[in-house]
């Protein structure tokens, strides 16, 4: 029986998800994105070549591997676009491999723009979104409102009422807005028409393929403390990036889970507003974001850094049941003499070990730091643990101990090739059946 895993945020995003799942794709037969939308980008370098997913999951460089996207995700069809020509430039066809779920909801022209809009009206309060209609989108299919992708391959009068529903409710949102839904009709069903040849019943296909012994890796974007539900609410995105959207964005049951790998760098980022305990100022912080290129994927926001918190890695293994840790940019820390590690909190209510969800009680909250000297020697592309500073070994052992998980895989550089796979680790294991 092959084991089947999730590959998910543990912080705040952009752990490296992305080399991670492309690393690992080789020993699997698909991986299914689950959630999220064109909000993610995953970096993958291959040979020194960069490619950044969104949409389509990041085993799409192997060639033969099958790629499916799930109902859970929201899909802009430009954007979806876009990224398939790209592939194709790189030489990457998705034509025969990539399956795209018919319940999975599209992201309407204007949802860019109401995203925006609801932004602006928050002020002070805002999000920090990615500004691609993420939020609207999962809005409209709470509000039983949305446009799936069976719609558009759909019967076409009942597609004109939905896209009229829809446009009306938008009108509503928008002062003075008179928003005409013919062209908007017009424009899905052509995307309906491009995304065709794509579509499939995700859920059968993945069970399928389980039945006939394949195994598959579900791909998580986004991560724990930005989820809808247990994250840093509101300052999150609008899905469920923990474990719990593998069910319900693949339609897959849990016990086909076998295996749950979060991703965490050795360091903390977040992009957009809202809290991060351990956030640096000034030259640390900058030398972190110039070292690790800290710059957002799809938006090209500079990101907040800050020391590594094991408060949220730890919460993370709890809400996820991690049962490894891929511990991604050790090299980014290579050159710093002393590396901290955030145990807990000193709030006016005394020191917590546990995130709260209580957002106010982290404003004025003071990390708890461990210190540990630095290697002050290189790591990058290092690819056995024993081979790593005697200092960098003692770090990644901290940071297990005090979260509880094991650091199955050590990420050294971005290059497929430079990460360290514990021996006698569960992501051994799993690779080995
Ligand atoms: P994702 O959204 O989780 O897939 O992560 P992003 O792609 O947004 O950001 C991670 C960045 O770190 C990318 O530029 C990766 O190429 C890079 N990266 C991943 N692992 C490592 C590593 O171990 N060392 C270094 N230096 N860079 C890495
Ligand atoms: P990957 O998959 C980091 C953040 C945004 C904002 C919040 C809500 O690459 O790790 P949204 O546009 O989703 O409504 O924005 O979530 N955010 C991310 N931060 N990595 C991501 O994806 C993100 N996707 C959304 O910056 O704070
Ligand atoms: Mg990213």
């Amino acid at each position: 029986m092959k084991t089947n895993i999730a590959v998910l945020g543990a912080q705040w995003g952009d752990e490296g998800k992305g080399k991670i799942v492309d690393m690992l794709t080789p020993h699997f037969a698909a991986v299914a994105r689950y959630q999220g939308g064109h909000n993610a980008g995953h970096t993958v370098y291959v040979n020194g070549k960069k490619f950044v997913l969104h949409l389509i999951p990041s085993g799409i460089l192997h060639p033969g591997v099958t790629c499916l996207i799930g109902n859970g995700v929201v899909i802009d069809p430009h954007a979806l676009f876009a990224e398939v020509e790209e592939l194709a430039r790189g030489g990457i066809t998705v034509d025969g491999r990539l399956k795209i779920s018919e319940k999975a909801h599209i992201i309407l022209p204007y949802h860019r723009e109401l995203d925006v809009l609801s932004e602006a009206r928050r002020g002070e309060r805002k999000i920090g979104t990615t500004s691609r209609g993420i939020g609207p989108a999962y809005e409209d299919k709470i509000g039983r409102r949305g446009i799936r992708v069976c719609d558009l391959l759909g019967d076409r009068t009942a597609l004109a009422d939905e896209v009229r529903e829809n446009v009306s409710a938008r009108n509503r949102m928008i002062i003075d807005s008179t928003l005409d839904w013919k062209p908007v009709f017009e424009q899905v069903v052509a995307f309906g028409e491009r995304m065709k040849p794509w579509v499939a019943d995700v859920s059968l296909c993945l069970h399928a393929m389980m039945a006939d012994g394949k195994a598959v890796m579900f791909e998580g974007a986004q991560a724990t403390l930005l989820d809808i539900d247990h994250g840093t609410y509101p300052f999150v995105t609008s899905s469920n990036a923990s474990i719990g959207g593998v069910c319900t964005g693949l339609g897959v049951p849990a016990r086909a889970i076998g295996g749950v790998l979060g991703v965490a760098k050795a360091y903390t980022t977040r992009v957009g507003e809202g809290p991060l305990p351990t956030e640096l100022s000034g030259a640390l912080a900058d030398r972190l974001r110039e070292s690790g290129q800290e710059y957002g994927a799809s938006t090209g926001r500079p990101r907040r850094c800050g020391w590594y918190d094991a408060v949220v890695v730890r919460y993370s293994a709890r809400v996820n049941g991690l049962d490894a840790v891929a511990l991604t940019k050790l090299d980014v820390l290579d050159d710093l003499p002393e590396v901290l590690i955030c145990t807990g909190y000193k709030t006016s209510a005394g020191t917590i070990t546990e995130f709260p969800a209580d957002l106010r009680i982290l404003s004025g909250a003071e990390p708890v730091y461990e210190r540990m000297p630095g290697w002050s020697s290189p790591t990058k592309g290092v690819t056995e643990f024993d081979r790593l500073p005697a200092e960098a070994q003692r770090y990644v052992k901290r940071l297990e101990d005090v979260t509880g998980v094991d650091c199955a895989i050590v990420s050294t550089g971005s290059d497929r090739r430079e990460t360290i796979i514990k021996k006698g680790s569960a992501v051994e294991r799993w690779l080995s059946n």
